[in-house]
C-alpha cells in the first residue's frame, strides 16, 4: 500500500551516522526488490552500498539484465534514463537526486542537433552520407534521434567499434556531444586531424564553410567534460620528469594532447582493470575523476602500486557528487514505505527509438 511521501527536509540535516543506519534498515526491508547500480565516480560513502558497479557500458548491460523491481541508480541522469530504457516495463528506475545531471550531456539538445541536421542537409545529402553517433552521455531524445536516423549510441569503451560500424554504412559521422572522445576515436582509426572538424552549435552552419563540411569525415560537436578538461599535458610532463618509469593512463574525455601523451587511454572500467592487472610496485598517473582514483589507490596499495591523480586541483564530478547518503536514505526509506520518488521515466515515443540505437550498440560491441 502506498503511503504519503516522506519529505527530503527531514533528511537534509541528518548526520551521516544516522543516514547510514537508515540506509541499512531500509535496504533490509526492501531485500531483493531493490538493486543499487553505482558508477565508478560515485563518492565512497555511497559506493559502499553498491550491488553492482561499472562504466557506462557495463551498467547499461546490468540494467538490462537485473530482475529487481526497483533500480536505484547512483550515477547521473542519462545513466538512469538508460536503465529505464533497457529495463522491463514493470521495473522502475530511480535517481536519488534529480539534480545529478551531466554538464557534458547538456551541451547538446534536440533542437540544436535537429538544426545541425537541417543545415548539413543544405550542403550534403545528409541522410545518405552522415551517420549520427551519440555518446551515451546524452539525453534520451538524442539517442532517439540517432535511432530514427540510422544512427547509434557509443560509450567510451566501444567508440572505435561503433565508429567502424557507422563508417561501413555512410561516409561521414556526426559525433555528439563530446568532441574529445570523437577526435581520439577518429585519430585511433587513422583519420587525419584535418578531416575532423568542430561543429559549433551556436554558429550558423556550425561555423564551417560548405567546403569544410564536404571534405570532413568526422563532424565533432563542440562539447566537453568540465572535469576532464582540467587535466593538462604539463601534468604528464612533470610526472614523467619525476618518475621516468611511471605509467600514465587517461580517460578519452581528456583533451587530445593529454590522450596522445598517455601510455593508455580507456573507459573507467578499462582504467580500473589495467591498474589492477598491472605488475606489483608500478606507479601510475591517472587522468579521470577523483573518487575513482582515490578508491583505486587504496585498493592496490597493498601490492606496492602507487596511484596518483593527474591534476594538482580537486576535479570531481560535482553533479554525481550530489547523490549523498542523505538522498540515498530518503530514497530507500520512501521505496520501503511503498512510495516511488524521483522515478526516471523516458516518454514512450522516445523510448522505442532510443532503445533501437542502444540495441544497435549492444549488438555491435
Ligand atoms: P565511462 O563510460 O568510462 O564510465 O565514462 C562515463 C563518464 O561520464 C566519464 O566521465
Ligand atoms: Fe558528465 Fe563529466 Fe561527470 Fe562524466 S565526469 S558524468 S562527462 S560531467
Amino acid at each position: 500500500m502506498q503511503t504519503a511521501t516522506i519529505s527530503f527536509d527531514k533528511f537534509n540535516q541528518l548526520q551521516d551516522d544516522a543516514c547510514h543506519q537508515r540506509i541499512r534498515t531500509a535496504r533490509a526491508r526492501l531485500g531483493n526488490e531493490v538493486v543499487l547500480l553505482c558508477h565508478h565516480y560515485q563518492r565512497a560513502d555511497v559506493y559502499q552500498y553498491a550491488d553492482l558497479t561499472g562504466d557506462s557500458l557495463k551498467l547499461s548491460r546490468l540494467a538490462a539484465n537485473t530482475d529487481s523491481r526497483l533500480i536505484v541508480f547512483c550515477g547521473v541522469h542519462f545513466m538512469a534514463e538508460v536503465a529505464d530504457i533497457m529495463s522491463k516495463p514493470d521495473q522502475i528506475a530511480v535517481l536519488p537526486d534529480l539534480a545529478a545531471g551531466c554538464s557534458m550531456a547538456d551541451m547538446a539538445n534536440l533542437a540544436k542537433v535537429e538544426r545541425c541536421w537541417r543545415e548539413l542537409g543544405e550542403v550534403i545529402e545528409v541522410d545518405q552520407v552522415v551517420t549520427p553517433v551519440t555518446y551515451i552521455n546524452s539525453a534520451a531524445d538524442l539517442k532517439a534521434f540517432c535511432g530514427e536516423h540510422g544512427g547509434i549510441v557509443c560509450t567510451s569503451s566501444n567508440a572505435g567499434t561503433i565508429a567502424t560500424w557507422a563508417f561501413a554504412r555512410r561516409e561521414k559521422i556526426l559525433f555528439f556531444p563530446d568532441q574529445h572522445l570523437g577526435r581520439w576515436t577518429g585519430f585511433k582509426m587513422g583519420i587525419p586531424l584535418d578531416e575532423m572538424v568542430v561543429w559549433d552549435p551556436d554558429l550558423e552552419l556550425g561555423g564551417l564553410s560548405p567546403q569544410q563540411i564536404r571534405a570532413a569525415r568526422l563532424l565533432l560537436w563542440k562539447g566537453h567534460c568540465s572535469v576532464h578538461q582540467m587535466f593538462q599535458p604539463a601534468h604528464i610532463l612533470r610526472f614523467r620528469n619525476q618518475h621516468p618509469d611511471g605509467l600514465v593512463i587517461s580517460h578519452p574525455e581528456c583533451s587530445f594532447e593529454v590522450c596522445r601523451q598517455s601510455d593508455f587511454v580507456g573507459s573507467t572500467e578499462h582504467i580500473v582493470r589495467t591498474i589492477k592487472d598491472a605488475a606489483a610496485n608500478t606507479r601510475w598517473l591517472v587522468g579521470t575523476e577523483l573518487n575513482l582514483v582515490n578508491r583505486l589507490a587504496e585498493e592496490v596499495r597493498h601490492e606496492g602500486k602507487i596511484v596518483q591523480f593527474m591534476a594538482p586541483t580537486v576535479c570531481m564530478c560535482s553533479t554525481m557528487q550530489r547523490i549523498d547518503p542523505q538522498h540515498l536514505a530518503w530514497t530507500l526509506e520512501n521505496l520501503a514505505d511503498g512510495t516511488v520518488v524521483n522515478q526516471i521515466r523516458v516518454p514512450e515515443h522516445e523510448r522505442e527509438l532510443a532503445r533501437l540505437a542502444l540495441d544497435r550498440m549492444l549488438d555491435v560491441s
